[in-house]
């Protein structure tokens, strides 16, 4: 019997390491280790073994167990996870990857950057201004009396109760706001624009948008007329939308600048219609009143300003006909611009 044992101990050896796969390595188990296996036979057999040698017997069994037992467990790590990887699809190294698709700058940040650019070269400064925001630098400041219809509380986005509220915050819904904190923390002569998100709560649809962006810029020197102005614009649209772009300045009225204008673009928003005028935004020459808000002499200073919607821009430079495609960021649209 225990002749036999050794027998079987050896004999499984040299099978398991003939075992070159998974299924083989099951078999190899089933066969030797099962419940109906060699070893299981064996077991049964030691009835039979005369009662002095069953000690001895029972030690072989045991030690037959775990040796086989072992030798299984070492076949099974070495054909790794199981053996399947060896007879799993091969890795082709030759074949074409396929690269990874590259994302790209959403097309507002990249109007933006180059509106950034173009002012750049003509020698304004980008600044930025804040988000939150109070009623001072809103409205205030800009020359915007109390009861004016732009400070109603249904068409702003206030964070505070402005009626109970002596310093309400609220969503800045104009870039203008950065005239003023950049006046106040720094002396003229200036030539600055600011690009940033501003809020409102209006419907939404294809020509409005409860946040948008605007570029404000602000110009203050001694002797600044309409004319530059004018002319700084007419430069930007040029440079921006090519050489043969149209401006228009229609006079307006802004609190915050006398005279004031409204500025217009020549631009097609449709490939199928013709070109037509597109309001852009506000300008004029900043009012003596900010000036004095924030403590530059208006008889020493004069400057001018503008506040564009920068969708606005992006909708006339691509051929854009509705803002909400903007933000609606379907790859599909935002991957041809
Ligand atoms: N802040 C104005 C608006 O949001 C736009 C504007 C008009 C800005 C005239 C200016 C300006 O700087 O001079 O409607």
């Amino acid at each position: 019997m225990l002749e036999q044992l050794e027998a079987l101990e050896q004999e499984g050896l040299s099978a398991v390491a003939e075992a070159s796969d998974a299924g083989a390595l099951e078999q190899w188990r089933i066969d030797y280790l099962g419940s109906k296996g060699r070893l299981k036979a064996a077991m049964g057999g030691l009835k039979d073994v005369p009662k002095e040698e069953k000690p001895a017997v029972g030690q072989k069994l045991n030690a037959v167990k775990v040796r086989l037992t072992e030798a299984f467990e070492e076949r099974k790590s070495s054909l790794g996870g199981g053996g399947a990887k060896k007879s799993g699809p091969m890795i082709d190294l030759s074949e074409p990857a396929i690269a990874p698709a590259l994302g790209r700058r959403h097309v507002i940040s990249r109007v933006k950057a180059e509106l950034c650019e173009v002012f750049g070269r003509m020698g304004f400064e980008v600044v930025h201004g804040r988000e939150l925001e109070d009623d001072a630098h809103n409205f205030v400041k800009l020359n915007i009396p109390p009861e004016h219809p732009a400070r109603e509380p249904i068409d702003n986005f206030y964070v505070d109760d402005p009626l109970t509220t002596d310093e309400p915050r609220m969503l800045r819904s104009q870039t203008s706001t950065v005239q003023i904190r950049t006046m106040e923390s720094r002396k003229p002569p200036l030539r600055i624009i600011s690009p940033g998100r501003v809020y409102r709560p209006d419907t939404v649809d294809a020509t409005h948008s409860f946040m948008f962006h605007q570029l404000e810029g602000l110009y203050v020197d001694r002797k600044v007329t309409m004319v530059d102005l004018k002319t700084t614009l007419f430069q930007f649209a040029r440079a921006y939308f090519g050489e043969d772009a149209e401006i228009r300045l229609i006079p307006s009225y802004f609190p915050f600048t006398e005279p004031s204008a409204e500025f217009y673009m020549k631009i097609r928003l449709r490939p199928d219609k013709p070109a037509e005028w597109v309001e852009l935004g506000g300008c004029g020459m900043v009012d003596p009143a900010v000036f004095e808000a924030v403590g530059y002499d208006p008889e020493e200073w004069t400057g001018f300003a503008f506040g564009f919607g920068i969708e606005r821009i992006a909708m006339g430079k691509y051929g854009i006909p509705d803002i909400r495609m903007l933000f609606e960021n379907d790859v599909r649209f935002l991957s041809q611009l």
